[in-house]
């Protein structure tokens, strides 16, 4: 079995480049470690953007993808914010069908409730001084398998908030790149120092409102609504999309999207966090300095965890559109 979110190794990876104006077709590799220019503009400037996706074994042993074009379309929408061609959606597509087709002996069984967790990046990696973008670039595709992100499923986690923040109010906390990640590192040190599983980040222009945390959207439930805040700089999570539709769908929910004031934090029946690697990973307390916010029930996001998971892993059948069978 197949333990937490780690790199567990990989059979191949995928890697085409970008110079002279055009992708070209990419190949499998054995080997993932590149080499690149020390001055490369990803290395020095922080100019790379990535994705993260999961591959799932059915019951029936089919592999199945969940919102694959919404990666790539978040992707696209990372790429033109960092002066990165955008990787066409064949490219992209194509690219995770032969990763996961080379990898497919390492999707964890149905029963584990482990995935494939698949990589896409995109990278600048000519070699300049002065801060401009790159006119080459490599796009990757890497993939290991991987169990859950947050100790064992749905075990609830504890959140502090902090007076750091991962991204700018006009920022690029928005997309997907490695300078937000950077950020976090720190401020989820301090956190995990004082006992906690990560910090739960305020927007940065007033510190009063809730974003999100270094790796997940939030997501609350209180009475027959489901709310999540509203931000320019928190990352669009897939997940999130997809379970605003499935509450208002199948739970009957009043879906909120809105500014959340962190004393509101009180009024909420149940408090998660979501992304593709947490699913759903209910909090029990957030701290805010010396406030303390508890939340003892999970009802409402258990029940949208199992439908999630069973959408995700083919056992129960979508009219979305949202999974293929590769
Ligand atoms: C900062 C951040 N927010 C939210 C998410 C969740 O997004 P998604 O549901 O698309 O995985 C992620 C993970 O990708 C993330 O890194």
């Amino acid at each position: 079995m197949i333990e937490g979110f780690k790199y567990h190794g990989t059979n191949k990876a995928f890697f085409a480049t970008y110079k002279d104006g055009k992708w070209n077709e990419g190949e499998l590799t054995s080997e993932i470690h590149i080499q690149i220019s020390a001055l490369a503009t990803a290395l020095q400037y922080g100019q790379s953007v990535f994705e993260g996706l999961k591959a799932y074994r059915a019951k029936d042993g089919r592999t199945l993808l969940f919102r694959v074009e919404s990666n790539h379309e978040r992707l696209v929408s990372s790429c033109e914010r960092l002066m990165i061609p955008p990787v066409p959606k064949d490219l992209f597509i194509q690219a995770i069908k032969q990763i996961v087709d080379a990898n497919r002996n390492l999707i964890p069984a149905y029963e584990t409730k482990g995935s494939l967790y698949i990589r896409p990046f995109v990278i600048g990696t000519e070699t300049t001084m002065g801060v401009r973008p790159a006119t080459e670039f490599l796009f990757g595709v890497v993939a290991t398998p991987v169990g859950s992100y947050f100790k064992d499923g749905f075990t609830p986690i504890r959140l502090q908030t902090s007076k750091y923040d991962r991204a700018a109010p006009n920022g690029i906390g928005s997309i997907k790149t490695g300078a937000n990640y950077a950020a976090s590192l720190y401020p989820k040190h301090l956190a995990k120092q004082d006992g906690f599983d990560d910090c739960l980040y305020l927007d940065p222009r007033t510190h009063t409102r809730l974003d999100e945390t270094g790796a997940t959207n939030v997501i609350a439930i209180k009475g027959n609504q489901f709310i999540t805040p509203q931000s320019s700089s928190i990352l669009p999570s897939i997940t999130n999309n997809t379970l605003q539709i499935l509450a208002k769908d199948y739970l009957d929910l009043e879906v909120l999207i809105k500014p959340i004031e962190i004393e509101e934090l009180r009024t909420f029946d149940e408090f998660g966090a979501c992304g593709t690697a947490a699913v759903i990973t209910p909090v029990s307390e957030v701290y805010h300095g010396e406030v303390i916010y508890q939340f003892k029930s999970y009802e409402k996001l258990h029940k949208l965890f199992d439908l999630l998971q069973s959408i995700q892993y083919g056992d129960i059948k979508e009219s979305y559109g949202w999974v293929i069978s590769v």
